[in-house]
């Protein structure tokens, strides 16, 4: 099966997913878009999330015959994932199923956490699923706003960042939990200073790899993963944001994969 797996994100975020994916699975080609010229979607109305995540996975089948779609982003996961595992003529794989379970996994007091966008938390995306997960799972949530604009100007530590996430992680601090899922793909680049607020007791669950195993799994159930040859792989990285920024921080982000990043254009 020599079709591309298509990922999206609104940015940069989706990199965390499509480097795991890219790990554990060498031989597929990988088309990502991250639509950075309409990020964030944390603050944007559910519906609104939804027409763009529909946008670009139509396009990824569309215009990049992709065999599968891999959303790499909770915000959008959040908004449209049943419409879109509904209309889209491949099958899809979604950031917080995976997420869930493994932090479900994760706790040993049955205290856990989840940060992530106002999007993603104000949907009670995250507390239906852990609740189908391990319903002797006590969940408490906090978004965290101003984390994605962080990673998306480059900037994954310092001052600054410290003392927004000593305040927004101060729910789930107080909540006592011992492991914290981190409900948004951007935020595996914060991980270290997250984890430095947070303490050493605190296990943190990282939603990209959770959702690249699921994905390696699901291809392989399905029969869909591609065969090594000795043919190249190929990786094309897609941004409706500035190119030249998103090929100089992506490559910082992801590594070596992400050559020159081409232009997509959303409709609208
Ligand atoms: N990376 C996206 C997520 O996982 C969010 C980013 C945004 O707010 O644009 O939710």
């Amino acid at each position: 099966m020599d079709r591309p797996i298509g990922m999206f994100d609104s940015g940069f975020g989706g990199l965390t997913v499509a480097r795991a994916l890219i790990d554990l699975l060498p031989a597929e080609h990988v088309v990502y878009i991250g639509d950075t010229g309409r990020y964030p979607y944390g603050p944007r109305p559910q519906a609104e999330v939804a027409g763009f995540a529909r946008e670009l996975a139509w396009s990824l089948v569309k215009e990049h015959d992709a065999k599968a779609i891999v959303v790499a982003c909770n915000t959008a996961s959040a908004a449209a994932i049943d419409e879109l595992k509904d209309e889209l003529p491949v099958p899809v794989i979604d950031v917080i199923e995976p997420g869930a379970r493994a932090l479900v996994d994760a706790t040993r007091s049955g205290r856990a956490g989840v940060i992530g966008t106002v999007g993603t938390i104000g949907s009670g995306a995250y507390l239906r699923a852990v609740a189908a997960a391990g319903p002797h799972v006590h969940l408490t949530s906090a978004a965290c706003p101003g984390f994605v604009e962080f990673v998306e100007r480059g900037q994954t530590s310092g001052d600054e960042i410290t003392v927004l996430a000593e305040r927004l992680l101060s729910p789930v601090q107080d909540a006592d939990v011992d492991a914290l899922l981190l409900g948004c793909t951007h935020y595996p680049y914060l991980a270290r200073v997250i984890s430095d607020v947070m303490g050493p007791a605190v296990t943190l669950v990282s939603s990209a790899d959770e959702t690249a195993f699921v994905a390696c799994t699901h291809l392989r159930e399905l029969g869909l993963l591609r065969e090594p040859t000795d043919e190249p792989v190929e990786h094309r990285f897609l941004s409706s944001g500035d190119i030249a920024w998103f090929t100089d921080l992506g490559r910082r982000l992801l590594g070596p994969e992400l050559g020159a990043a081409e232009r997509w254009q959303p409709a609208g």
